[in-house]
């Protein structure tokens, strides 16, 4: 079977991201929360492995000129193998006229730096949690 790349998220099994999000270390929410945040993506993608799902990423986007990047993750076993520059260059190849931005979780800067991506000098952000993300280093 091997790997498998899919941009439809009707088949996924929601109760997988959460579990995912959580063994990265990534915020998760309820089942229910995650199927409607990708579901109301312009982009979703999901890896499989055999059958597993092992990686996924999706964007927000206006369809024109604006787009951001969220929940990109990979299992912790299927890191180091591509598998999330896949996940990444999939995404940005059907936002081709976007500016995109995302927040790297703190050391995961290089990551996307190898992709071209460009540290932002002026980003801000009014989290729901804004000492946590503090704390996370996230924030100033
Ligand atoms: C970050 C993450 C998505 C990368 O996925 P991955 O499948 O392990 O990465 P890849 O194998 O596709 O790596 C692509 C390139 O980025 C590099 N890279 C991967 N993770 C990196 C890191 N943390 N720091 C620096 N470089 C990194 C790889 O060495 C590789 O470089 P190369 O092309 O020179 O060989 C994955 O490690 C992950 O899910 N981490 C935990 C969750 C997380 O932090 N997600 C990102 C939130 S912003």
């Amino acid at each position: 079977m091997g790997l498998e790349i899919t941009l439809d998220c009707s088949q996924v099994d929601w109760e997988l991201v959460p579990q995912i999000l959580k063994r990265v270390g990534m915020g998760y929410h309820e089942p229910d929360i995650h199927k409607k945040a990708f579901e109301n993506s312009h982009t979703t993608v999901f890896v499989y492995r055999d059958g597993q799902l092992i990686g996924f990423g999706r964007a927000i986007s206006d369809g024109a000129y604006q787009a951001a990047v969220y929940d990109i993750a990979v299992v912790p076993e299927f890191q180091g193998q591509g598998i999330g520059r896949t996940i990444m260059t999939t995404i940005q190849a059907r936002l081709p006229q976007c500016n995109i931005i995302l927040y790297a979780s703190p050391g995961k800067e290089d990551f996307y730096r190898k992709l071209g991506w460009r540290k932002m000098k002026t980003g801000m952000a009014l989290f729901k949690d804004p000492e946590q993300k503090a704390k996370k280093g996230f924030t100033e």
